[in-house]
């Protein structure tokens, strides 16, 4: 499903139960940026509605299952996910939700290959841009979009609501 990950990586599109998962993993994925209120929001953008209805446009990856490899759904350790889907309302555009990478695994192109996918997954449905956002905290997150070819806009003060403020992402797919 996805070439390019290293030894001992396969990716999957994620089912009901990874919910648990991947909320079990994002605050330490995340640092614990911004502290309680940083996991309060996380939690939030994270409801087991995207692990029903989003799956198909979404991916995890994990480690060789328990029984070295082969197993069934949910054997592997989670390494990474991104939940994304095909605009609705916009039939040019697809958005990335929420995408993280186990920290040991950081700055091997895990990160990357997750958006390769998700950028071929985009095109064959016809999708020639991909937007996504994160907070103006997550430095790390601007970099790494930016290394992919994403613009970036200017902070967006009450973006997703009171003292929500965001950093809106665009790449066009096209000019790729
Ligand atoms: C942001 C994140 C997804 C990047 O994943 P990753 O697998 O480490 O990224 P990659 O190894 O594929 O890196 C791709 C490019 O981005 C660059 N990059 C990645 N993280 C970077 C950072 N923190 N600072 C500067 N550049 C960075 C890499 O150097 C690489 O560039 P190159 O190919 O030109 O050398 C990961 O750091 C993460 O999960 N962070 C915590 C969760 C988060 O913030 N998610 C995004 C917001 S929703």
């Amino acid at each position: 499903m996805i070439d390019d990950l290293s030894g001992g990586l396969t990716a999957r599109h994620p089912v009901e139960d990874d919910h648990s998962r991947v909320l079990a993993v994002v605050d330490a994925w995340w640092g614990g940026l911004k502290g309680e209120a940083g996991a309060l929001e996380r939690a939030l953008l994270l409801p087991r509605l995207y692990f029903q209805h989003f799956t198909t446009t979404s991916f995890v990856v994990e480690r060789d299952g328990r029984d070295g490899g082969g197993g069934g759904e949910g054997d592997g350790q989670l390494v990474a996910f991104l939940v994304g889907f095909l605009s609705q309302s916009e039939p040019d555009a697809a958005y990335v939700h929420f995408v993280g990478v186990d920290p040991g695994l950081h700055g091997q192109g895990v990160g990357r290959s997750l958006y390769r996918a998700f950028f071929a997954l985009a095109r064959s449905h016809g999708r020639r841009y991909v937007h996504c956002i994160t907070s103006p905290q997550n430095t790390a997150s601007q970099s790494f979009h930016a290394r992919l070819g994403f613009t970036s806009s200017a902070v967006k003060p009450d973006y997703d609501g009171p003292g929500l403020d965001r950093v809106a992402f665009t790449i066009d797919l096209a000019a790729r």
